[in-house]
């Protein structure tokens, strides 16, 4: 069967989410329930929260996706969940309903790593080419990846402290703005312009790993310092330059992995590919490029079950099946 019909779920941060997918492409349902509303005025994602939120809301959005899809249970072929990385509490709660209902319908379970999940929401718009470089940046993720074939990563450059995202939220908090704020920050920086010295961290040269607490610090200190000296900085004016010098990096270190890897495609994946400052300079760095820039529509750069549907295809095509004691791995290695 080369065209299963594979109910996936999705549950590692603060997204309940099902999506049913056949054949690895073709997107039958697609519902994500967020608990954002839940977690704002804590500033971010509290796990405690989280996990209770998908405990209440698993078997609605289950039996919501299988009735958009018009399907019921007897019409799957398998079920795919999020085995990691993720909150793990949160993580749990999706593993055990997948399990749950792989053992009561008599099907197999296929484990899917959140990263390779973002990175397949493109296979989900038109066909993933290999070789490939995918630049993963998410709330959790800063990564480079090198696909040689499909089903195969090779992470090349990881960021050494804070995930892109999460410098994000951070400088979005300290400029009071509401969480998640990686939107709110990159709808500010349209407005001002890059015109603060903010540093660019390269690290040693070669190297594709990442670094962006220092450029948070330094943001903190911009404020801290003018609040002093009684001066004023424009919020749009410190938006704009740090999504200046964030995207300078990503972009110059991702073209040169494509160049390098000399690969047919660049793969933008994770929710902060939905940033416009990114998706605009990343299309001019590979306008005359060899290797075609892949960027997810924004509903599929945020998390979602439809990715890990789409990702979960390689794993059927390759046998590669859980048992029923399948555990949430926060910490799970692509
Ligand atoms: O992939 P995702 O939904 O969850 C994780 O797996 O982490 O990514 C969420 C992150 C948050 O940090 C959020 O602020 C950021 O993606 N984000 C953005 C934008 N939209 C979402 N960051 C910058 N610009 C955006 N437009
Ligand atoms: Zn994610």
């Amino acid at each position: 069967n080369d065209a299963p019909i594979i109910l996936a779920i999705e549950t590692s941060c603060d997204e309940t989410a099902a999506a049913v997918i056949k054949g690895g492409k073709e997107v039958l349902s697609n519902v994500v329930s967020s608990q954002i509303e839940s977690h704002k005025r804590f500033g971010g994602v509290v796990p405690e929260i989280a996990s209770r939120h998908h405990v209440e809301q698993i078997t609605f959005i289950v039996e919501e996706a299988l009735s958009e899809a018009n399907l019921t249970f007897s019409d799957l072929d398998a079920l795919a969940v999020t085995a990691g990385p993720g909150l793990v509490g949160a993580l749990l709660i999706g593993v055990n309903a997948a399990k749950a209902i792989a053992f009561a319908h008599g099907l197999p379970l296929i484990p899917v790593h959140h990263i390779a999940g973002h990175i397949y929401a493109n296979q989900l718009e038109k066909p993933l080419e290999f070789p490939l470089i995918s630049l993963v940046v998410s709330g959790g993720h800063t990564e480079l990846i090198y696909m040689k074939e499909d089903g195969h990563f090779e992470v090349i450059g990881e960021t050494r402290d804070d995930a892109v995202g999460e410098a994000y939220d951070k400088v979005a908090r300290t400029l009071k703005l509401p969480y998640p704020g990686g939107p709110e920050i990159d709808k500010l920086a349209a407005k001002g312009e890059a015109n603060i010295d903010l540093p660019r961290a390269w690290l040693e040269t070669g190297s594709y790993d990442f670094s962006f607490s220092g450029l948070k610090s330094a943001v903190i200190n911009v404020l801290h310092n003018a609040s002093q000296r009684g001066e004023e900085v424009k919020p749009e004016d410190l938006a704009a330059s740090f999504q200046a010098s964030v995207v300078e990096v990503l972009v110059t270190k991702a073209k040169q992995a494509a160049e390098e890897y000399n690969v047919k495609q660049l793969v933008v994946a994770g929710g902060v590919a939905a940033n416009k400052g990114l998706r605009d300079s990343l299309e001019k760095a590979l306008e005359n490029s060899e290797a075609e820039l892949r960027i997810p529509s924004l509903k599929l750069c945020t998390d979602n079950a439809a990715m890990i549907g789409a990702a979960a295809y390689t794993g059927w095509k390759s046998n590669k099946f859980a048992k029923l004691d399948l555990n949430g791995e926060p910490g799970l290695p692509l």
